[in-house]
């Protein structure tokens, strides 16, 4: 069936129908079709163009419609050229005539922008559960050990030790910040588009608040051209689930590294690693791996509608129906990535033994004792120096902090005076990070739990 045609003498070619059909894709948008178009009866009730008996029919043979979609033949056959195409016919097949008056004063460029918004809605809501999912994993495991401490790393190497729950929160304000951008992107999504007609505004009188009410939109859209042309409300969602799938892909590599014989710091679960099909001793981490990757397929998805935004004059253009598929394809691997990294957090253990030796093996206590000196009176550039040497002097001759103590150090330098010898173990200098957002272990402790309350406060 189509839409349209009376201005046609011959139908569309097989090859422009295969090359413009949506529906393999755009079928996902069905519920929101649907009940966006009940609503809109119930629109057209109060502006006077179905009686009551004529909606009460339509939205029945909706309810119909949506019941039979769950059957596996509902698809069969179908030529139509989108979902919003096949909706219609098949309201036609049950309601009969009446279903002629359903598009009164109503464009598929508005009901596209309708049923993708309520779609988005749904997802956003459904992702930002993941994500809280995802975000109470990280903290299980911070609490698994609170008080394991990792040497933590600016360019690759050893620089200060931190506790273990401290690496872990960093990740957490990071999806804090992306649940916020997916809060910010519901609130664009959730406006009414409905009553925008092709570009120029319907020619009925809808009560547009009213609808927006039924369908529990926030606020209704404010020009109707920009309803047919505008995306944004998808790039927003699509530039908040990048982030997330770049953060996500942050947590992956230091994990991937983190498990390797080389760090060896933390073993993953069985259920979420492989093995070789020719080396047998093969534990690969590919869980990690293949978020690692959809993290830049999902990013693509993103560019992929801005590319196909830019330079669209206005207002709509057929270019748009490449919006979904990004769009659908971001929202799955976005989903299915933090059910992964969830499943990973859960299936982790943590060997607290090596990253502490890690630690104590390196001199990543050096900035503790130079900011030691400076607190007791030494100008800090010539602590830095002096520590510097004492780390020089160390690498030649092979010794580690463990093999000072409080006599050779003041020694090699009298400033470094018992109290500050104490610092040569990382447990100690951590102490003087008690500032508001450091890792110090009463700061951390306190942003552990409030970490706790704030994802209490974020679930619905
Ligand atoms: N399938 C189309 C889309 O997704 C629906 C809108 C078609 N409108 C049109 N004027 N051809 O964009």
């Amino acid at each position: 069936m189509k839409l349209w045609g009376g201005r046609f003498e011959t139908g569309p070619s097989a090859v422009f129908e295969r090359f413009s059909g949506s529906l393999h894709f755009d079928r996902r948008l069905l519920a929101a079709d649907v009940r966006g178009s009940q609503a809109f009866a119930r629109a057209l009730e109060r502006a006077g163009i179905l009686n009551a008996d004529e909606r009460g029919r339509i939205v029945e043979a909706f309810d119909s419609i949506l019941a039979e979609s769950r059957s596996a033949s509902f698809y069969e056959g179908a030529t139509d050229e989108d979902i919003h195409t096949l909706v219609i016919r098949k309201l036609k097949e049950h309601a009969g005539a009446v279903a002629d008056k359903i598009h009164t004063g109503r464009s598929r460029n508005e009901q596209v922008s309708l049923d993708t918004r309520l779609w988005l809605r749904d997802e956003i809501d459904r992702t930002s559960e993941l994500l809280a999912d995802w975000m109470s994993a990280l903290l299980d495991l911070a609490n698994r050990h609170p008080n394991a401490v990792i040497p933590g790393y600016t360019h690759l190497r050893r620089a200060q030790a931190v506790l273990w729950p401290h690496y872990l929160l960093a990740y957490f304000e990071m999806f804090a910040r992306d649940a916020e951008r997916f809060a910010d992107a519901r609130r664009r999504t959730n406006v009414l588009p409905l009553g925008s007609g092709a570009l120029a505004g319907s020619g009925f009188p809808f009560d547009r608040h009213a609808i927006a009410q039924d369908l529990g939109f926030e606020s209704i859209s404010l020009n109707s051209m920009d309803v047919s042309a505008d995306r944004d409300f998808a790039l927003d969602f699509l530039y908040a689930a990048s982030t997330t799938m770049l953060h996500l892909s942050r947590v992956a590599e230091d994990w991937i590294l983190y498990s390797s014989e080389e760090f060896g710091w933390m073993e993953l679960g069985d259920g979420v690693t492989s093995g070789s099909s020719l080396m047998p001793q093969k534990k690969n981490p590919d869980s990690l791996e293949l978020i690692r990757g959809k993290s830049g397929r999902v990013t693509g998805c993103l560019y992929s509608l801005m590319m196909t935004v830019k330079g669209l004059p206005l207002t709509y253009n057929r270019d748009m129906q490449e919006d979904k598929e990004p769009l659908f394809d971001a929202a799955d691997q976005l989903a299915g990535s933090l059910q992964m990294a969830r499943a990973v957090a859960e299936s982790v253990t943590l060997r607290v033994d090596v990253p502490l030796a890690a630690a104590a093996q390196s001199w990543v206590v050096a900035t503790d004792l130079a900011e030691a000196l400076a607190r007791a009176g030494t100008p800090f550039h010539q602590a830095h120096q002096l520590v510097g040497r004492l780390v020089l002097e160390s690498t030649r001759s092979g010794k580690v902090p463990a093999d000072w103590n409080a006599a050779s150090l003041s020694r090699f330098a009298p400033e470094f005076t018992p109290d500050i010898a104490r610092l040569l173990d990382p447990l100690e200098g951590m102490k003087s990070r008690e500032i508001p957002g450091g890792t110090g272990p009463q700061a951390v402790a306190e942003a552990l739990a409030e970490a706790g309350r704030r994802l209490e406060r974020m679930r619905p």
